[in-house]
């Protein structure tokens, strides 16, 4: 019976590192949210291609990759008939999750609902669950058991873990940091290593006599011309300045994206679901299209919108700069954590090229699921302390002549008044569900990813904000007040709303700039047009930052092609 938890396995870990929290929440939290999503979107698809519950179940799981497939037609084999008769009996998706006991009703606590119920019932839902149960009285058993405690799913467990806590890439033979495969914190995050058995080569290096033989900093750029007998490296990049780039940030930064597509039974297909291992291995963040990092064009049937980077304009000014960026960002960083996060950065202070490095955590210390969420904000003082030990650690790591620049916090007062009205993707099969509805209903199972912003209570909602104006001054005045030795710093307000009216400018609707599924983070067309932001920034404040274009970059397109790509 056990193997049912498969699939049952891989919501949880889905949803459970939303914000890189596991087992969170009140009333069955993440575990609840994602099995009332579920069977809400199998309803879905009964109702839009007319069919029975039994079918849709069938279509859903045909979905899904090969070998995930197998654990979704077992869990549908023990699950399907309890699914089957709560439907037969109008309950309602929270309901049916209850029965089958992944949603409770703690005591104390409100009970929390998704779907609108036709049922005039004025049983608790736990007792309405219960009812449902009867006739299945091994399911509880079946679902105590937790997935990860499983022969076979704890390996898998294992490795997940592990790379979701220490943020380095899953394939790293020779230890740098740098990998050759992409998901698993690999090159969609950092530069990919163009020899995982030296530790010595890797992007950021300086190269060594000309990189004649062999590419030491993995550009792509190497051996001999032998027109003139130098090296191609000095060449093309000797009268350059290199500069890598790195972002230390939260999941704005490491891009996190839930596919639509997921959720809207309109949209399933095999196509979507293809690449969901890679996606969860990356922690639902998508770092090769984002604003800082981004370094591809996607062309998977998720996302929508083109990739523009700083890295991609760092590469653009010179191709020597190629594959040298990191991505360190984790979803639910804030100041506290980022300090430790910030250790798996790597750069080699005396044998590294100089560095731009983007300091930006723009949420979490305001944003948190907490009932009390006011308790749980950071304060200035905490703030200033914390930047100022982060900066005085990149001092410690930085090759001489690096760039920091600091970011405030965003102002997510936008994100309510943006779409607290607007239909969600759940709600586009069915009757409607606001971004409001969505937003109490994680309030209520406490894995809201920021109370704060997303609440109807105007009054906390500008506490919120005036924390995060707060926080943003202590990260101003952390970096007025620290004196480099290794680099020289600047401090911008993280410029959301600058994107917005650009976005506005150029024939946008600013609700676009937002996660469809979340509500919460920054979309595709967002991270390219808040890059479009900060760079213009760059040239106009910071203008010595930003290496003069490389004359070469032609010969080496003609030389080396795409460099050896991604
Ligand atoms: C749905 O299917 C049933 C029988 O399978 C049929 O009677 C009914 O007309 C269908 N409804 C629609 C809207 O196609
Ligand atoms: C539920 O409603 C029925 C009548 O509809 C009433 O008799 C019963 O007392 C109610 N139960 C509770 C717990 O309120
Ligand atoms: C590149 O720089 C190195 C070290 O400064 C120098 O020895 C070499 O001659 C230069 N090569 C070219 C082609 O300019
Ligand atoms: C990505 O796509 C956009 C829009 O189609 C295009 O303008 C851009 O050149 C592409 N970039 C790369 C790196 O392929
Ligand atoms: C928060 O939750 C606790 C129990 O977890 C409850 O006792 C308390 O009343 C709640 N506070 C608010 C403000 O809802
Ligand atoms: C901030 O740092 C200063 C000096 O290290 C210390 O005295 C102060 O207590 C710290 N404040 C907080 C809130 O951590
Ligand atoms: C934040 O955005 C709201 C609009 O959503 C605006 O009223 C408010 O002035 C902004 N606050 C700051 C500090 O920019
Ligand atoms: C709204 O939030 C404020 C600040 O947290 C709180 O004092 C107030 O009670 C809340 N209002 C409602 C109606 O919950
Ligand atoms: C923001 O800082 C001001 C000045 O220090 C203070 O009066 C105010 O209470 C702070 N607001 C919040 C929400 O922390």
């Amino acid at each position: 019976m056990s193997t049912a938890s498969g699939m049952y396995l891989l919501l949880v870990v889905l949803f459970s590192i939303v914000n890189g929290n596991l087992a969170r929440g009140v009333n069955g939290g993440v575990d609840c949210a994602s099995c009332t999503i579920v069977v809400g979107v199998i309803e879905h698809l009964s109702i839009l291609y007319n069919e029975t519950i039994v079918t849709s179940l069938e279509r859903f799981c045909n979905y899904l990759p090969s070998d995930i497939k197998t654990y979704c037609k077992v869990a549908v084999d023990y699950l399907g008939p309890i699914i089957v008769e709560g439907f037969l009996k109008n309950e309602t998706p929270d309901i049916i999750c209850h029965s089958i006991t992944l949603c409770r009703d703690d005591p104390g606590q409100p009970e929390c609902r998704l779907f609108s119920s036709k049922s005039l019932s004025n049983l608790s839902h736990s007792q309405r669950g219960a009812n449902l149960r009867q006739r299945y009285p091994w399911l509880p058993s079946l679902l105590t058991s937790k997935a990860c405690d499983l022969p076979g799913i704890k390996e898998i467990c294992k490795i997940f873990e592990e790379v979701f806590n220490n943020h380095m890439p899953l394939v790293d033979i020779d230890g740098d940091r740098f990998g050759t495969e992409e998901s698993f914190r690999g090159s969609a995050w950092r530069g990919k290593d163009c020899d995982d058995f030296s530790s010595k080569i890797r992007p950021g290096a300086r190269s060594v006599m000309g990189d004649y033989a062999i590419d030491h900093n993995c550009n792509g750029i190497y051996g001999m011309d032998s027109s003139t007998n130098k090296p191609w490296e000095e060449e093309f990049c000797n009268d350059t300045q290199r500069l890598g780039i790195a972002v230390l940030g939260d999941s704005v930064s490491a891009h996190f994206h839930i596919p639509e597509q997921w959720l809207d039974a309109r949209q399933l297909s095999v196509g979507v679901f293809e690449h969901l291992v890679y996606i969860i291995g990356n922690e639902l963040d998508w770092p090769q299209l984002s604003g800082t990092t981004g370094h591809i064009n996607n062309t998977w049937p998720n996302i929508e919108g083109s990739t523009r980077s700083l890295f991609a304009r760092l590469f653009e000014l010179d191709h020597c700069n190629h594959r040298d960026y990191q991505n360190i960002a984790v979803n639910g960083a804030n100041s506290k954590s980022i300090l430790d996060i910030a250790k798996t950065l790597t750069r080699d202070q005396q044998n590294d090229v100089p560095l731009l490095v983007i300091y930006s955590l723009v949420g979490n210390d305001v944003c948190n699921g907490h009932n009390d969420t006011i308790a749980h904000m950071t304060t200035y003082e905490e703030m200033y302390n914390r930047t100022l030990t982060g900066l005085a650690y990149l001092d410690t790591v930085l090759p001489i002549g690096s760039h920091v620049l600091t970011t405030g916090l965003a102002n997510g007062s936008i994100l309510y008044d943006l779409l607290h009205d607007r239909v969600h993707p759940l709600g586009r099969v069915g009757p409607p569900i606001t971004y409001s509805k969505v937003y109490s209903y994680l309030e209520c199972l406490e894995i809201s990813p920021c109370n704060g912003w997303l609440s109807s209570n105007d009054t906390l909602r500008a506490f919120t904000s005036e924390r995060a104006v707060n926080l943003s001054i202590a990260v101003h005045d952390a970096t007025n007040t620290y004196s480099p030795k290794n680099f020289d710093s600047g401090y911008l307000d993280f410029p959301f709303d600058q994107a917005i009216q650009e976005w506005i400018s150029q024939g946008g609707e600013p609700w676009q700039l937002i996660e469809s599924v979340d509500g919460f983070h920054i979309s595709q067309y967002g991270h390219a047009i808040t890059s479009d932001v900060i760079w213009s920034w760059l040239q106009s404040n910071k203008p010595h930052w930003l290496p003069p274009a490389n004359p070469h970059n032609a010969d080496i397109e003609r030389v080396f092609k795409d460099q050896g790509g991604y």
